[in-house]
């Protein structure tokens, strides 16, 4: 069991694929994209498969890919397929935007992948091209579909953005009238990648769960999991259920199991941090199994405290993009 110097677990690895995205939602990423990694700074498969491989026999049980968007890199299917194979690998998850998902579901499910979340702010098709700035509703609609039908747990994300998508929460959570899925609502981070100076959180979970409350008082908490970023809730009569991220407000640091592998290799200790090593250059530099453990071991042994201590550290202010750290 991997430990931190803050006596945390560390079990989790999440694995962004590419930066690259076939949509352009606007807490994400400026209108033009991003300046793109080139093939050359990308982690390959391989090197991809190194890094999972040393990490697991580390102690990494649960491992989700994440992006950019995962699709969109080409022939991702055999990257998921090789780290669905790692013997010590408890569980394998995706979070997509679902835009070419729907064709790999049923292949999804045959590698074992139990659990996929979809981004998904808005169920008003307009408001879809609006936020992300590409008329893609129908296929996320069909990803959704797909996912069900092929009895894989889905967890709905919403970024919560005054003057965008309030209106959308309600219509957001009766989905979990009808649908087995948990519908999360997060709060917006500063990650959207243009530079500008994020002017703070209007909407934060607690005003994210007194709108909901006022049109379910009823709502009564769940248990949360082990580990989970969410509160999660549960409407009597629901099938599915309702959770909050407070993903700026960071009140779930104190738990935090989580590494990140970015496109380019780095390795991040926190979502807020700079970043603390270079797997990727390890890699390519010829370093031994036994070195890369080594300065893996190292860096978790100076991990943050919480995102705030990370963020304080980072001199030059927060202009990431969500697709170059994977969420
Ligand atoms: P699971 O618990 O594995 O389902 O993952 P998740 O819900 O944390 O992952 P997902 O990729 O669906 O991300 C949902 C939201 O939570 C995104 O906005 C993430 O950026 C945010 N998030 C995930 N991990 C962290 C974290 O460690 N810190 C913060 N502040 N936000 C996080
Ligand atoms: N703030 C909060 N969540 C974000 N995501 C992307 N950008 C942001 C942001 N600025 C979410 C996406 C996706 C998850 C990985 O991160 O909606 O569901
Ligand atoms: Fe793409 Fe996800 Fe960023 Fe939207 S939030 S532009 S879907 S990477």
């Amino acid at each position: 069991m991997l430990i931190d110097n803050h006596g945390r677990p560390i079990n989790y690895l999440r694995l962004a694929v590419t930066d690259r995205c076939n949509l352009r939602c606007f807490y994400c990423m400026p209108e033009d994209g991003l300046n793109w990694l080139s093939r050359k700074e990308l982690m390959s498969y391989e090197e991809m498969l190194r890094a999972c491989t040393l990490l697991v026999s580390m102690g990494i049980q649960k491992i989700r890919i994440t992006g950019g968007e995962p699709f969109v890199r080409k022939d991702i299917m055999s990257l998921l397929t090789s780290i669905s194979e790692l013997n010590g690998l408890d569980e394998l998850s995706l979070t997509t935007n679902g835009v070419l998902t729907a064709p790999h579901v049923a292949q999804l499910k045959n590698i074992g992948v139990k659990s996929v979340n979809l981004s998904l702010d808005t169920l008003d098709a307009g408001r879809f091209f609006a936020i992300t700035r590409r008329d893609e509703f129908a296929a996320v609609m069909t990803t959704l579909d797909e996912l069900l039908k092929h009895d894989i747990e889905v967890k709905i994300n919403a970024v919560v953005m005054d003057g965008k998508n309030t209106q959308d929460i309600i219509p957001l959570v009766e989905l979990t009238k009808e649908l087995p899925v948990s519908v999360r609502f997060i709060e917006e981070m500063p990650f959207n990648g243009d530079g500008h100076i994020y002017t703070g959180l209007n909407w934060d979970y607690i005003r994210i769960l007194d709108a909901i409350k006022d049109h379910f008082p009823e709502i009564k908490k769940m248990e949360d999991p082990a580990y989970s970023t969410a509160y999660n809730y549960h409407i009597p009569g629901h099938m599915g259920s309702v959770g909050i991220i407070a993903a700026y407000s960071r009140t779930f640091c104190g738990t935090c199991n989580r590494i990140r592998i970015t496109p380019q290799g780095t390795l991040k200790n926190c979502l807020y941090d700079n970043g603390v090593l270079n797997v990727k250059d390890l890699i390519r530099e010829g370093k031994s199994d036994e070195d890369i453990k080594e300065s893996l071991l190292n860096a978790f042994n100076n991990r943050v405290k919480d995102g705030w201590e990370a963020e304080s550290l980072v001199s030059t202010g927060i202009h990431e993009s969500m697709a170059t750290i994977g969420g």
